[in-house]
């Protein structure tokens, strides 16, 4: 066989299969079990009746073959009404929607609908790790788009030093940063695509999980937002449907006609039965979503109490279901996991400025995260 290719090659290593691999052996290795709050992923699926209407759906013979390439028209209707309702976004289901397999589908293949090779890809740093995987398939150049501690982890424009910008990621609820969007930072991404011609790409995954009385901010409802950019709204997090692989690509029509475009040629759709309950989803009453988004505020501040009176000195978490913390002088990532039996997610594996900080998830248990804490505060007491 020939040699991969370069494609291939350059892909960097996967910062999760890494990380999982790592807790994997600390957790075949001897010692008390291990407690992992490493991972992002929701622990509690969706309302009942989402389930019931899968099941249902499944049962019916019709629903088995090839669902239409671009989505059911009334899931398309569904998102755009919860749009409407939640964020005060107007869409147009036909042109401004498209229905992939999960948003990290979509990550991927926003960075193949936008750079030729040769061009340069802005990344929040720190940022999601999987940013790089589209970047590299396209060919794409990578240049950070460093966040600022000092002002609440948003975006500083002005250091930018890249040009031939061909896509700018950017990411509120911030993950790992665990911050929402600060006022400005969306019409201060509008200005710089405008001025640049780079496509904003807004990766609104966490985009329910507020806490502390925030309301849940669409890029898409920046003035100009829709001209230059798409938001990528997920089933994932919102709901707890991650393992149903569904999200959307909402926002500038000619970017969500060259999602569809790819969507034609590499995929059949999405199996209509999880399509059919996702409407269901969207369709019910928020309360399940702000129950949701009320359960990780509560976990935020059991982390918050833990972590009162130690050497903890800068932790953020007013959104996501994550905190994200500077580790005191001496503790590192590694030394929790073999020291304490105590999985975190390393800020370094974030970009460059994550480095000394790192992320704990909210996405376990009760029991769990009182456990992970107790091992800790023994470490940073
Ligand atoms: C910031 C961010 N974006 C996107 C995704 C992918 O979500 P999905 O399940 O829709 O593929 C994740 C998943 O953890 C995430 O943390």
């Amino acid at each position: 066989m020939r040699a991969r290719p370069a494609r291939l090659e350059r892909l960097p290593e996967q910062y999760f299969t890494g990380l999982l691999a790592r807790v994997a052996r600390a957790t075949a290795e001897e010692g008390e079990p291990l407690v992992d709050l490493g991972r992002g992923n929701p622990e509690v699926g969706p309302p009942g009746h989402v389930v019931e209407r899968l099941v249902d759906a499944g049962r019916r013979p019709s629903v088995h073959g090839y669902p239409p390439f671009r989505g059911l028209p009334p899931l398309r209707e569904a998102i755009a009404a919860r749009y409407a309702a939640r964020y005060g976004v107007e869409l147009d289901p036909e042109r401004e929607v498209a229905v992939l397999p999960g948003t990290k589908t979509a990550l991927v293949e926003a960075a193949l609908a936008t750079a030729e090779r040769g061009t340069t890809i802005l990344l929040p740093d720190p940022g999601y790790p999987d940013y790089h995987s589209g970047a590299a398939l396209a060919g794409a150049a990578v240049a950070p788009l460093p966040l600022d501690p000092l002002a609440a982890w948003a975006p500083d424009f002005g250091s930018v030093r890249a040009s031939d910008v061909a896509a700018l990621y950017l990411n509120y609820p911030s993950n790992p940063c665990a911050v929402a969007v600060r006022p400005g930072t969306f019409a201060d991404a509008v200005r710089f695509a405008e001025r640049t011609g780079a496509a904003v790409v807004h990766d609104f995954a966490y985009g329910d999980l507020v806490f502390d009385g925030r309301s849940a901010e669409s890029f898409l409802a920046a003035p100009g937002a829709r001209e230059v950019g798409v938001e990528l709204f997920s089933m994932s997090k919102s709901y707890g449907m991650a393992g149903w692989r569904l999200g959307f690509v909402v926002g500038n029509a000619e970017l969500v006609e060259r999602l569809n475009v790819l969507q034609d040629h590499t995929r059949a759709g999405v199996f209509a039965a999880v399509q059919e309950a996702a409407v269901a989803a969207l369709a019910a009453p928020e309360e399940h979503v702000r129950e949701r988004a009320a359960r990780y505020e509560r976990r935020r501040d059991a982390v918050l109490a833990a972590l009162a009176g130690s050497r903890v000195d800068s932790v953020n978490s007013e959104a996501t279901f994550y905190v994200w913390l500077r580790l005191p002088e001496g503790v590192t990532a590694e030394r929790l996991l073999v020291e304490q039996r105590l999985a975190v997610a390393p800020g370094g594996g974030f970009g460059s400025r994550g480095r000394g900080w790192t992320r704990l998830s909210l996405a376990v248990s009760d029991e769990t995260l009182a456990l992970g804490l107790e091992r800790l505060r023994r470490a940073v007491a």
